[in-house]
């Protein structure tokens, strides 16, 4: 590599580290949502853009590149580009595993983490499962996924002490994972505590 392709190169590395650092930091992912936050949208896909748009997103992503017939999609957008994507879906309750209302698939490109999209896809998938009725909303993780583990918490899901259901997840997924679930009351609001709806 010649003097200028390695220094693009070394820049690039301290941009990154520098995106990285202000992610990781409370104080700087709330300053950014009050500079920033108001660029990100929240919006249901229809049957017809779903497969694009979320192969579009899937093609910067290791996994999850196909959408399923019957599952529910938002998509975060900044300034008109998709940034991230959500799912929420009802198994039937006779389902041979995992029966119930979940969400999963939750990814935010990375240089746009900490602006809140994650949360706001969350909080859409949340809305959607309690406006159907749901009694509960469930999604897996892995034990050592914090940012995951605090976004949920952030949003009022709790660990679920439920062997049987950890064992089905581990035979889906083929490792260890933690579930957590929401459960919805009767008298609480339809949007998730602290949470902006999808705009
Ligand atoms: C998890 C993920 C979706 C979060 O998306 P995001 O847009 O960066 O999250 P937000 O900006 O909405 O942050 C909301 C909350 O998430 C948690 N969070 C986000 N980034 C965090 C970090 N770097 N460290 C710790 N907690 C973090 C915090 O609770 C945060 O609230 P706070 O800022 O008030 O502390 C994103 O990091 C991602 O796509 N990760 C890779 C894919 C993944 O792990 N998906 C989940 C699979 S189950």
């Amino acid at each position: 590599m010649d003097g200028a392709g390695s220094a693009g190169s070394g820049l690039r590395g301290t941009a990154s580290r520098l995106v990285l650092a202000i992610q990781n930091s409370a104080r700087a992912r709330r300053l950014g949502r009050s500079l920033l936050g108001r660029l990100v949208s929240v919006r249901r896909l229809s049957d017809g853009e779903r497969a694009q748009v979320v192969s579009r997103l899937a093609g910067r992503r290791a996994a999850g590149t196909q959408t399923v017939p019957g599952h529910i999609y938002f998509v975060a957008y900044v300034l008109g580009r998709p940034v991230g994507v959500i799912e929420v879906f009802e198994h039937p309750t006779d389902a041979r595993a995992l029966p119930g209302w979940w969400t999963g698939g939750l990814f935010v490109r990375p240089r746009y983490r900490g602006l809140g999209a994650g949360e706001r896809l969350l909080a859409a998938a949340v809305r959607t499962a309690r406006q159907s009725g749901a009694p509960r909303l469930l999604l897996w993780t892995a034990p050592g996924n914090t940012r995951m583990l605090r976004l949920s918490t952030k949003l009022g899901f709790v660990v679920l002490d439920d062997p049987e259901l950890r064992a089905q997840c581990r035979e889906v997924t083929g490792v260890e994972q933690v579930v957590l679930c929401r459960t919805f009351s009767a008298q609480e609001p339809a949007a998730a505590p602290g949470a902006p709806g999808p705009s």
